[in-house]
């Protein structure tokens, strides 16, 4: 009896090591003191440091919205059928092909980006892919509002350059558009979710005449004005809207989810957040991957308040989504124009 009991004790002391040693993190120690769940992600508080100071100055500016756009022009380069290695950081690699591409090159492109962006790579021991990948997610915490999207590193270098005509353009129509980012395996929903970047994005080249322009009225803060805006009859006075955003606004196949997003920003930043970090797994192996989300500070928050702006009301709303009315919204009298976004 007195065995059987000794038996059962120890079976339930080895049951409760056995999950105690299951749910214990492992913890590595950085060589700079820090504590982090693994040895991986030492490099990237460093990295942080350097690209919080250096590049974005700790602001939601002109740097932050380059380096978000980055992670679209480098990762969206994979397809099903023509190749490409996604997120692998071949814009940076292969800079010579890839920036010749007309969606990469030229004023309104990202070559400027890639040369001040590249440096920081070598000198942190980090390859191409995770350095776009964490300047993308990094810089956007800057942005009140933004999600933490996850962040993985391990990428290997990258093998290859990108095949030329992934990267939509402003002009393309919401067809072209929508059969490029399910080639690259986006549907529709997930594709409307990227396109939250707008929120805090503008352009220099493509619309407006000074550059700068701004895609909603609340360019330094990711809310949903720019699903509000982007369905108004006309952009407000100095606002920039491109074709394809205007496009993929009213089509029958995005609409719904453009307009749920008007006054669910809760629900437009987890898909954002989602749609982003499968974005930044293209073409990777995650099994492979190290996931150091720990170095990413948490955004700014912000307090959900979308407006009609000015004098604008349900009636400059064009209809698009058959399912759903258009929410009511209050209107924002000072808001009648949009200054550019240039300087910050
Ligand atoms: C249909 C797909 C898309 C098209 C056609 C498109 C096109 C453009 C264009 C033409 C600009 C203005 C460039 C300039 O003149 O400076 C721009 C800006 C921007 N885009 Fe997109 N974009 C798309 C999707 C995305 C996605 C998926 C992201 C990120 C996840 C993104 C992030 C940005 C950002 C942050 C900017 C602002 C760049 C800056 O201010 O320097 N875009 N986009």
């Amino acid at each position: 009896m007195a065995i059987k009991s000794l038996l059962s004790i120890s079976g339930l002391a080895a049951t409760l090591s056995v999950s105690y040693a299951a749910a214990a993190p492992q913890l590595a120690l950085c060589p700079n003191l820090r504590l982090v769940s693994n040895a991986a992600c030492c490099k990237f508080f460093d990295l942080r440091d350097d690209l919080q100071n250096n590049l974005f100055g700790n602001t939601c500016g002109e740097r932050v919205r380059e380096a978000l756009r980055l992670t679209f022009h480098d990762s969206i380069a994979f397809s099903k059928t023509l190749g490409g290695g996604g997120a692998d950081g071949s814009i940076i690699t292969f800079a010579e092909t890839e920036l010749q591409f007309a969606a990469n090159a030229g004023n309104g492109g990202v070559e400027e980006f890639v040369a001040t962006l590249t440096p920081f790579g070598p000198k942190h021991n980090v390859t191409p892919g995770d350095l776009i990948s964490f300047a993308g997610i990094l810089g956007i915490s800057n942005c009140p509002g933004t999600p933490r999207v996850q962040f993985f590193t391990g990428r290997p270098n990258p093998v290859a350059p990108a095949p030329d005509g992934l990267v939509n353009q402003p002009t393309d129509d919401a067809d072209t558009i929508i059969a490029r980012f399910a080639d690259a395996g986006f549907s529709p929903d997930e594709l409307v979710s990227l396109l939250a970047s707008h929120s805090i994005a503008g352009a220099d080249t493509f619309v407006g005449a000074g550059g700068g322009d701004a895609f909603d009225s609340t360019a330094h803060v990711f809310d949903s004005q720019f699903f509000i805006e982007t369905r108004l009859h006309n952009p407000v006075p100095g606002e920039g809207r491109l074709p394809s955003d205007a496009s993929l606004a009213r089509d029958s196949r995005t609409a719904c989810t453009w307009q749920s997003f008007v006054n669910n920003e809760n629900s437009m930043r987890s898909a954002f957040a989602a749609a982003l970090t499968k974005m930044m797994l293209l073409g990777q192996d995650q099994s492979q991957l190290v996931d150091c989300t720990e170095v990413i500070p948490q955004s700014p928050s912000h307090n959900p308040a979308p407006f009609f702006p000015g004098n604008a009301t349900i009636n400059d709303v064009d209809a698009a989504c058959t399912q759903t009315p258009f929410p009511t919204l209050p209107q924002n009298p000072a808001v009648t124009s949009v200054a550019t976004i240039n300087e910050f």
